[in-house]
């Protein structure tokens, strides 16, 4: 029967059409389904037979290594590069994706023709390979990759939600198979045992419903006349299993036992482990053997030949035939063959023949090892096993909510929530109340995670079990984080980092102290944890939590620029994970460059940061989205600024739980609008709340300065000056000269409203004096053009025209487009003889380029290769290549040489 292959013709036709449109410079994404046996490997394999140059990436999900983190994307990587894929666990699922991305690109540099990826058996990948190819494939824009997705069940709960939404979604084509058809069937019998009559064929079909799986099967083991003959029963067509015992039983010892060692390494395993375990000598006789009677593949490679088996239902029948005595024996010495920790243990987890609390502890050492250098992706699958092995339910139960907690961490919620469901032991212990707390804030549901975690702490004896009660605190503290309360945040911090020292480098307990002081306004206290810390360049990545929190309290003391070099060494370590902290440096890196002026970064760093919590589902989603729409609101883009705000819930205010950034940000955008209203509507609800901690802290949570603003557009000019003073007072006591401006600002407009015109412009000047002491662009053009838009109603054109002359040169640097309009206004309504100079957009802007085209613009310009860019900013050389593209054609030039002209390298100026 061989290679015959029959019918499924619209199928390949469908295929084909899609590899056309990929040609033609289009992705596109095909969801292969059906059955075991149906079909669809075979399938893929004729399509790919028919193009014999397209370059293929393969993959193939295994039964027995779902839980080894990036085995898939191994596969699929490592024929096609000679730089090491991270190995697992080195790495999160957007560092590997970013990886395939990369190669992907260098392989249309290098080929003309389409890429294929196929990954096979996709049920049974590891969960963070899908992770890491969901988040390469949103990001192919123009790329010549046809992906090729093979799942038994479309529907299946093991497939990462990012993933199914992809392929089940518009953009993907759906091929599912169903048996073959009679015709197809006649086709395949004729080519094995010769034709066959309608009857037995019919037979063939009612039995098997065309699964050429089984009725290849039965053809094999069936004489064509029984098939014939209507009286005799056909076996069941699972009797396949009968077969392969069959064919193990016509092989000599050695084959058996080389293809028994072989089924226990895997899918597919290199010859000489297999025969080590087998205790073969000579391996290559039984090897002959076993190929020969179609139970191993081997393909040549350099270093030795390897193994593999044709299908997963040949290696799961060999493997349930070992029996106990003999899976035991062999995974005991497949443990102690292999060269890594995590093999070993994943042997010595299958050979176990009961609970095994060494066996667990050994798991729960390596994984707190792993967790202690923040790879939670490994972690997680070693606590669930040595949460089953343990022999105490108090263990069992405490590994388990560890697991559920990396898991988590990884943004694994689905995964997360059926272990938290398989937990044993009583569901009100304290332990089950932290994982329950643990898993609400991920459902959006903060507020009640916060009395639960309270209750757990209550009840929890933290001289009898400090490593849990350091959970509980540890949590607290960051939920104490998110609500702005942070005074308990550090106190809660410090009470964790007490009560377990180990703690401190597998958690972030020591930035959220540090966050903790700063958001109650003490900046001092908050550096003075890290005071041993060095110059950024010379901080080892154990540490890199500590220069996240370093960076962040600069940055609202105002040192931005200290912030900034802090913050992109940061970014630099943990560009490998861990993701928590390499979003939060992303995160206080955009807001950074975004308080030095520099928008056009800060916007892109924000919008990759936003679209990473996107990916994998982190806690940080609201902060980052917020900051995010705050740069485009500012830019003037306001449409992308609300889709920012629509990605985060709106979230009531309720003593003791509020959370101000999307408030702050709606308000701001509602300001530019001209909207003071609107404004006034979202922050009101803060004033009545304010007695909580931290609240009004001026450069943590700035929102009084907005709601003052809004009350002077208002025209309620007392209440202004009420919320005002409050804001003055503390932004005077903690010396913040940006904050004093933005006072300033908002104090002179609303002198101006009760018509004080003198005094309005003394508290402009004294806001630019404050302005000029520290790098704060954007409130210094603020200033000027309050101040001339004075100076203008008051008659005084010439110094009025001044003013907003320079407003007007650092908004048009910052790209600030709505204050530019409103500049560009007071310029003409000057009528100075310059002022025609000034119109709405600099002279030359042109067409406005999205975020993404101007990043990639500026990158290029700067001297940066595609390939350079796509690595800066995630995304694939192709999609570098459409967003360089498009910008050309709105800046109207042909080549990087005008990019330099238009993008000029030098930051905003800070004078
Ligand atoms: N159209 C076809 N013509 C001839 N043989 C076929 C055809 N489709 C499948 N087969 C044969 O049927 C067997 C099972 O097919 P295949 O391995 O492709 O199934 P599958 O759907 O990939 O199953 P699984 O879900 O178990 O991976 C193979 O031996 C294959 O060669
Ligand atoms: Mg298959």
């Amino acid at each position: 029967m061989g290679d015959l292959f029959v019918g499924r013709n619209s199928h390949l036709s469908a295929l084909n059409d899609q590899l056309a449109q990929v040609i033609a410079g289009a992705p596109r994404l095909v969801l292969v389904d059906g059955p075991a046996g149906i079909g669809k490997t075979a399938l893929i394999g004729r399509f790919l037979a028919g193009h014999p140059g397209a370059e293929v990436l393969k993959g193939c999900g295994e039964e027995n290594e779902t839980g080894l983190p990036f085995g898939l994307l191994d596969q699929l990587l490592s024929p096609h590069t000679e730089q090491a894929v991270p190995r697992p666990p080195a790495a999160d699922a957007p560092t590997v994706g970013s990886r395939l991305l990369d190669v992907l690109g260098e392989l249309q540099t290098r080929n003309a023709g389409p890429l294929v990826l196929v990954v096979d058996d996709a049920h049974w990948a590891d969960s963070s390979s899908l992770q890491a190819l969901a988040f390469a494939l949103r990001r192919l824009r123009a790329d010549r990759v046809l992906t090729v997705v093979v799942l038994r069940e479309a529907d299946d709960p093991a497939l990462p939600e990012g993933l199914r939404r992809l392929l089940t979604g518009e953009g993907a084509l759906r091929l599912t198979l169903t048996g073959l058809t009679a015709g197809e069937v006649c086709e395949l019998a004729a080519a094995s045992t010769g034709p066959l009559p309608p009857t037995a064929v019919v037979r063939l079909l009612d039995h098997t419903a065309g699964n050429p799986l089984h009725v290849k099967a039965l053809l094999e083991q069936v004489p064509p006349a029984h098939l014939m003959s209507a009286t005799f029963l056909l076996p069941a067509p699972l009797g396949y299993a009968r077969l392969i015992e069959q064919r193990l039983a016509g092989c000599t010892d050695e084959a058996q036992a080389l293809v028994a060692a072989a089924s226990v390494l895997g899918m597919s395993c290199p010859l000489h482990a297999a025969a080590r375990l087998a205790e073969l000598k000579l391996p290559l006789p039984a090897l002959e053997e076993a190929v020969g009677a179609g139970l191993l593949d081997e393909t040549p490679e350099p270093g030795g030949p390897r193994v593999s088996f044709p299908h997963p239902m040949l290696r799961a029948t060999v493997y349930r035939r070992l029996g106990p005595v003999l899976r035991h024996a062999l995974h005991r010495a497949a443990a102690g063959q292999s060269d890594t920790a995590f093999g070993r243990l994943q042997h010595l987890v299958h050979a176990a023949q009961g609970p095994d609390d060494a066996l667990a502890g050994q798991l729960a050492d390596l994984a707190h090892a792993e967790a202690a250098a923040r790879r939670w992706g490994t972690a997680a699958p070693l606590l669930r096993d040595a949460a089953r092995l343990a022999r105490a339910e108090r263990d069992r139960e405490r590994y388990g909510v560890e697991a559920v907690e990396a898991l988590l961490w990884e943004g694994r919620r689905d995964e997360a929530q059926v272990l938290f469901d398989e937990l044993p032991g009583d569901a009100c212990s304290t332990a089950h109340r932290y994982a329950r707390a643990l898993m609400l804030p991920f459902d959006g549901d903060i507020r009640q995670a916060e009395p639960l975690l309270r209750d757990a702490w209550s009840i929890c004896d933290s001289a009898a079990d400090p490593e849990l009660a350091s959970y509980i605190a540890g949590q607290l503290s960051f939920m104490a984080l998110s609500l702005n309360h942070g005074l308990q945040a550090a106190e809660w911090a410090e009470q964790a980092l007490r009560l377990s020292a180990r703690r401190a480098s597998s958690t972030m307990l020591r930035y959220a102290r540090m966050t903790g002081y700063g958001l109650s306004g003490d900046i001092g206290r908050g550096l003075a944890v890290a005071t041993e810390l060095p110059d950024a360049s010379l901080v080892a990545a154990a540490d890199v939590d500590l220069l996240c929190g370093r960076g962040l309290l600069r940055m609202w003391s105002g040192d931005l620029e200290n912030a900034e070099r802090d913050l992109r060494e940061a970014l630099f370590i943990c560009r490998d994970g861990p993701m928590m902290l390499r979003i939060i440096a992303m995160l206080e890196m955009g807001l950074t460059q975004y308080g030095l002026g520099a928008w056009e970064e800060a916007a892109l760093c924000l919008e990759s940061a936003a679209s990473l919590t996107d990916d994998t589902g982190n806690e940080l989603h609201l902060t980052v989205h917020a900051a995010a729409a705050r740069v485009l609101a500012a830019r003037g883009d306001y449409d992308r600024a609300e889709w920012h705000l629509d990605q985060v819930p709106d979230i009531p205010v309720t003593p003791g739980t509020v959370m101000t950034e999307s408030r702050r940000v709606r308000a701001f955008l509602a300001i530019l609008r001209g909207q003071p209203d609107a404004a006034a509507a979202e922050l009101l609800p803060l004033l009545e709340a304010d007695a909580a901690e931290g609240l009004c802290e001026p450069m943590t949570a700035p929102w009084r300065d907005l709601l003052a603003e809004a009350f002077v557009g208002l025209g309620r000019l007392d209440e202004a000056d009420r919320v005002l003073t409050a804001f003055e007072a503390l932004a005077a006591a903690r010396g913040h000269r940006a904050a004093q401006a933005t006072d300033c600002r908002v104090r002179g407009e609303l002198l101006a409203a009760r018509h004080e015109p003198d005094a309005a412009e003394d508290v402009f000047r004294a806001g630019l004096a404050h302005a000029a002491r520290v790098t704060a662009p954007y409130e210094r053009a603020r200033l000027q053009l309050a101040l001339g838009e004075l100076l203008r109603r008051t008659g005084r054109r010439a110094a009025a025209a001044q003013a907003l002359q320079a407003a007007h040169e650092t908004l048009t640097a910052l790209g600030a487009v709505p204050l530019l309009e409103r500049c560009a206004r007071e310029l003409a309504a000057c009528g100075t003889s310059g002022a025609a100079r000034f119109r709405p957009m600099p002279p030359d802007s042109g067409p406005v380029l999205t975020p993404q085209e101007l990043a990639v613009a500026r990158l290029a310009a700067s001297g940066l290769t595609n390939r350079q860019i796509a690595r800066e900013l995630v995304l694939s050389v192709k999609t570098v290549e459409y967003h360089l593209g498009h910008a050309y054609a709105k800046l109207g030039i042909s080549s990087r040489v005008g990019l330099v002209a238009r993008f000029p390298p030098g930051p905003v100026s800070a004078g």
